[in-house]
């Protein structure tokens, strides 16, 4: 499984990246307002010069017309931008189109598996189901994301699965065990992802044994 960093802060995406697990970054306009950034093109440009792989930038249009628009722009800012299309009737005939055109798309808000086939067979490089949305109304969002993973593999389907709306580091566990492709995940669960308090107290230890021995030999 690979990991994305789910964020628009440019700070978090270069400490990411230099732990070297970071292969990729998803935003969206939420993330991107969160930062309070002004010049879209400009954040995103910089964003993908920062990471070697894929980074998905969001349309913020939904008319089929505007949306090919918007896609076919955001398309030219980077070599490894990927155009984030909802998961709408709109949004589908806009990654059909954009696929014969060789557009990466990442299709985005899709909470059932029959949005994520179409998603696929419309030709979508990804498709992202939002595990934590789905667990806050109380269904399961790590289901969906296995359902999708079987399927994919059954058809052959080559669209990856990459997990989004991931809360905390056991929706990671769970997003490795269902086979999703990619999870993309905010910094502080990435953070949360390395931390194990046996970790932190056998370094205690260890350092308080080394410390005795030196005291000892002088
Ligand atoms: O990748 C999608 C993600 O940003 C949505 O996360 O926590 O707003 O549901 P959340």
């Amino acid at each position: 499984m690979r990991i994305f960093l789910d964020t628009a802060n440019i700070s978090q995406i270069r400490q990411g990246v230099k732990l070297g697990v970071i292969s990729g970054v998803t935003t969206n306009p939420s993330l991107v307002s969160k930062e309070g950034l002004k010049d879209y093109k400009a954040i995103v440009k910089e964003i993908c010069s920062l990471v070697p792989g894929p980074v998905s930038a969001e349309v913020v249009v939904n008319e089929t017309e505007a949306m090919l628009k918007q896609a076919r722009e955001i398309a030219t800012w980077a070599a490894n931008v990927v155009v984030k299309i909802p998961s709408t009737t709109q949004g589908l005939e806009v990654i059909s189109v954009l696929a014969k055109e060789n557009i990466k798309v990442n299709m985005t808000l899709c909470f059932t598996l029959n949005q994520a086939i179409l998603g696929a067979l419309a030709g979508a490089a990804y498709v992202s189901p939002f595990v934590g949305r789905l667990d806050d109304i109380s269904h399961d969002g790590m289901a969906l994301v296995k359902d999708i993973v079987d399927v994919f593999k059954n058809y052959k389907l080559k669209t990856e699965v990459l997990a989004a709306s991931i809360r905390h580091p056991q929706h990671c566990v769970a997003a490795a065990k269902a086979g999703a492709h990619i999870a993309t995940v905010p910094y502080q669960v990435l953070m949360q992802m390395m931390q194990h308090p046996l970790t932190d107290a056998g370094i205690a230890r260890f350092l308080a044994d080394w410390q005795r021995v030196q005291r000892q030999q002088r």
